[in-house]
C-alpha cells in the first residue's frame, strides 16, 4: 500500500474523490458536534439536474453484453447506494481488509508532512480526519469537501463529529463527473486545491480507465497554481491476503456485493433478481493484477427487462436474459498497482511524483511477491 503525493507535470494539479475549494451552493443541514457549539456540515447538491442516478439502462446492456474479460456485468455503481456504503464500512472493518488499516497508519505517520502540503480533499474522513487533524494543528484555515453519490456519508461517516476551528467541512453530493464539473466552475479556480483519493479507489478502474480519470482531473485543475494530487494506491501482490480481504469469513463482502442485487431491482422498478438465484464468488485475477466480484447463477436464471419501447408504453411484456447455471456477472474489480503500473498511470495521467509513503510490510511493498 502506498500514498502518493503527486503534483501535475510540469504544473501543479489535482484529482479524485472530492475537491477543496470555497463556494456558495444550495445547503442541506446536517448538524454537528463542536466543543462549544452547534455547527453545520453543508452539504452542497451539485448533482446534474438533481435527479437521482437511472442506472435500469446500464443494468440492461451489462447482462446483455459481455466485457473484454468475456464476462457479463452489473454496474459497480449499484454497490454504492445508502445501504451499499454502511455495508463497505463493515468491510473496511473486517480485520482481513488490510487496506484501510494499512493506509491509517501511513496518514497516521505522515499527515502533519502531508498537510503542509495540502488542503485535504474527501474520502472516507475515518481516514482523512488524520489528515484533517494535522491540518487544524498548524491552524491552517482549510475548507474541506468531501464528494460522493449519497448524504448519509457526511455523517455516517462521522464527518461531523470532529472539533475543527480552523477546518470547514462540505459535503458535495453527486458524481465524480459532477464534481469535475463544479470544481471547474471559476470561483473554485482562485485558491490552492489538494485532490484526496483513499481507500485504492482508483484500483476499481482498470489501469487505462484510471490514468484518464485522473488526465481529466489534473486537465481541468492545471489552470490554478499550487494544487496537489494524494492518491492511496494499494500494490499487494500477495494473492491470499488480497483474496482474504476481499472473501471474510464474516460475511461483509457478501453482504456488500449481494446489495447489488436490491439496487439494481430499485432502479428496475421490480424484482429482476432473486438474491436466492445468486452466489457471490470471489477471484484473483493473476494475469490482470485484479481481485474480481462475481455474482454466479446457482441455477439457469431469467432476468426479465422490459425493452425500451416497452418501457415507455409501459407494457408489461418481459424479455428475458438467460444467464446460465455457474455463469459469472461481474460486480466490482480491485486492481492492484505495482511500480510499472504506477508508472505507466503517472505517464499518462500527467503527474509527477512528489513524495511517496510506503507501507513497511513487505507484502504491501511494490516489489513484494506472490
Ligand atoms: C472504495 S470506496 C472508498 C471510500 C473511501 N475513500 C475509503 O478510503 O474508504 C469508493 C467510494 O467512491 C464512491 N463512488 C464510487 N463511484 C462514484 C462516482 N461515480 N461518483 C462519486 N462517488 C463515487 C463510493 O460511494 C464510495 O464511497
Amino acid at each position: 500500500m502506498s500514498v502518493e503525493l503527486c503534483v501535475p507535470n510540469p504544473r501543479a494539479v489535482v484529482s479524485s474523490l472530492g475537491g477543496g475549494s470555497a463556494e456558495e451552493a444550495p445547503q442541506v443541514d446536517i448538524s454537528i458536534e463542536t466543543k462549544s457549539e452547534e455547527r453545520h456540515v453543508d452539504i452542497i447538491d451539485i448533482r446534474n439536474g438533481r435527479q437521482p442516478l437511472d442506472l435500469a439502462p446500464a443494468i440492461r446492456a451489462g447482462l446483455q453484453h459481455r466485457n473484454e474479460h468475456g464476462h457479463r456485468t452489473l454496474p459497480s455503481l449499484l454497490l454504492w447506494n445508502e445501504q451499499g456504503l454502511k455495508l463497505f464500512e463493515e468491510v473496511t472493518c473486517a480485520p482481513a481488509y488490510y487496506l484501510t488499516d494499512t493506509e491509517i497508519a501511513l496518514l497516521a505517520a505522515h499527515s502533519h508532512e502531508l498537510a503542509r502540503q495540502i488542503e485535504p480533499g474527501s474520502g472516507s474522513l475515518r481516514k482523512t480526519r488524520l489528515l484533517l487533524q494535522a491540518v487544524e494543528a498548524l491552524g491552517k484555515r482549510v475548507d474541506y469537501y468531501a464528494l460522493d453519490l449519497g448524504q448519509l456519508f457526511c455523517d455516517d461517516a462521522g464527518g461531523g463529529r470532529h472539533c475543527f476551528e480552523h477546518v470547514r467541512c462540505h459535503g458535495l453530493h453527486g458524481t465524480y463527473d459532477d464534481g469535475q464539473v463544479w470544481i471547474a466552475r471559476p470561483e473554485n479556480a482562485d485558491r490552492p486545491r489538494c485532490i484526496l483519493s483513499l481507500g485504492s479507489t482508483l484500483g476499481s478502474l482498470a489501469p487505462s480507465e484510471a490514468a484518464a480519470f485522473l488526465k481529466t482531473w489534473a486537465e481541468i485543475l492545471k489552470a490554478g497554481s499550487g494544487s496537489r494530487v494524494i492518491i492511496g494506491l494499494d500494490g499487494c501482490k500477495d494473492a491470499a491476503k488480497v483474496f482474504a480481504a476481499y472473501n471474510d469469513p464474516g460475511g461483509a463482502n457478501r453482504r456488500f456485493i449481494f446489495n447489488a442485487l436490491d439496487s439494481a431491482n430499485a432502479h428496475l422498478g421490480y424484482e429482476a433478481f432473486r438474491g436466492r438465484e445468486w452466489t457471490k464468488r470471489g477471484e484473483w485475477d493473476a494475469e490482470a493484477k485484479r481481485h474480481v466480484q462475481y455474482l454466479v447463477a446457482l441455477r439457469e436464471v431469467d432476468v426479465p427487462f422490459l425493452d425500451d419501447e416497452q418501457q415507455q408504453q409501459q407494457q408489461q411484456q418481459v424479455v428475458p436474459v438467460t444467464v446460465k447455471a455457474g455463469e459469472k456477472v461481474e460486480v466490482g474489480s480491485s486492481y492492484k498497482f505495482d511500480d510499472e503500473a504506477k508508472e505507466r498511470l503517472w505517464k499518462e495521467s500527467g503527474l509527477r511524483v512528489a513524495r511517496q509513503f510506503v507501507s513497511e510490510d513487505r507484502s504491501y511493498a511494490p516489489d513484494g511477491d506472490v
